[in-house]
């Protein structure tokens, strides 16, 4: 049993919140920004006001726009050549969980020699980079809380991640307010991939106490205002609550990690291009519903918390088809594709099934699967 767990950033949430950041900069005596963001960002009037927020304190802004979704390598190791010899002495990034990454990978770079592959996985020795401070303007990712990044390898055509100290940010702007213009679709895909870190860290192999709260308030939560997000952006409450969930969601799997829902969503991502929270969703009712052989109490909580009662004498099969049947729902209740309605080619889909069980994030998993058994996940999802 693991006892010892972290918090990590401390976060000012609220509306408004982002209309601080100059002035809580500058209260640190930050005075140069490297700046991080999409093009998307500038184009939805989000970015501007935050750099002129910024300036307003007389803290110079130096900007990358050309943050790419599902960072590239190249690309962030081409930022932090610009980072390097800016003179900033400050990290800000806005987005979402790709401008967050490119944000931790130009930290990582800042001060240790590309390429950033060769630290992908748990490091412990880098060199510290500058302090970090996120603006997320989704709720979903989780990136603001956590210690690691996930960086595309263009040459070897797969996701991989760098867990370190230096990808920890130093504060982050939760406002609301920026995600009231995110369309439907985008809400219901980022905010499963909150979810998603929530149900997979409950029950995953480094589970502990905090995790567990956090996660269980993350999924009554998502539950409950997520299908309003999407039903209506509008909706300040749904907005707040989801930010929030997010938040949670992120520091419980910073704490107890994911599994195998999010190796399954990294290969479908590497492979067929899916946005992450999407590739994450599609075989996550199964994934759950697995996972009831070794973790079946935990199944339960999470059945519990999306307010289903299971029977007290359900079997882990029961408890298992009762978690697939009710995460499903809520995954089409929200407007989600399968994976034949996203193009996906089934042949093409069970090749990658060995590509699964070579995930980094396979040794969380509190079980041992095979790819063959990963397969037929694939095959019980892909027209589900
Ligand atoms: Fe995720």
């Amino acid at each position: 049993m693991i006892t010892s767990y972290e918090c990590f950033v401390p976060p000012i949430m609220g509306f408004g919140s982002s209309k601080r950041i100059g002035i809580t900069l500058r209260a640190k005596g930050y005075k140069k920004a490297f700046v991080i963001y999409d093009k998307g960002m500038k184009d939805f009037g989000i970015a501007d006001p935050i750099i002129e927020n910024l300036d307003m304190a007389n803290i110079e802004a130096v900007c990358f726009d050309g943050v790419l979704p599902d960072p590239p390598d190249e690309m962030v190791e081409a930022a932090a050549g610009i980072a390097r010899n800016s003179g900033c002495d400050v990290i800000v990034a806005i987005g979402g969980g790709s401008s967050m990454d490119t944000a931790k990978g130009v930290n990582v770079l800042i001060n240790n020699p590309p390429p950033i592959k060769q630290y992908f996985g748990v490091q412990k020795n880098l060199r510290p980079g500058l302090p970090m401070v996120f603006v997320p303007t989704t709720s979903g990712t989780g990136s603001e809380t956590t210690n690691m990044c996930v960086i595309s390898c263009v040459s070897e055509g797969k996701k991989d991640s760098v867990v370190s100290p230096v990808c920890v940010g130093t504060l982050a702007f939760l406002d609301p307010e920026l995600t009231m213009g995110l369309p439907p679709k985008p809400t219901a895909m980022t905010g499963i991939d909150a979810f998603a870190h929530a149900v997979e860290s409950i029950t995953g192999a480094q589970a502990n106490p905090l995790s567990d709260a956090l996660a269980r308030d993350a999924i009554r939560t998502i539950n409950k205002w997520l299908p309003r997000a999407v039903d209506n952006g509008k909706d300040q409450v749904a907005r707040e609550k989801m930010m929030e969930a997010s938040f949670f969601a992120g520091m419980a799997f910073t704490n107890a990690l994911v599994h195998l829902g999010h190796s399954i969503g990294h290969s479908i991502g590497a492979t067929f291009h899916v946005p992450h929270g999407l590739a994450c969703a599609f075989c996550l009712p199964e994934v759950i519903e697995y996972t009831a052989r070794t973790e079946s109490e935990k199944v339960v909580m999470i059945c519990e918390a999306m307010g289903v009662t299971v029977p007290e004498n359900a079997t882990w099969q029961e408890i298992g088809a009762l978690a697939k049947d009710t995460i499903r729902a809520f995954i089409k209740r929200i407007g989600l594709p399968n994976m034949e309605e996203s193009g996906i080619p089934l042949e093409a889909l069970l090749k990658i099934a060995p590509m699964v069980t070579a995930d980094t994030g396979f040794a969380l998993i509190p079980y041992r699967i095979t790819a063959a058994r990963v397969a037929e996940m694939f095959r019980s999802a892909y027209s589900a």
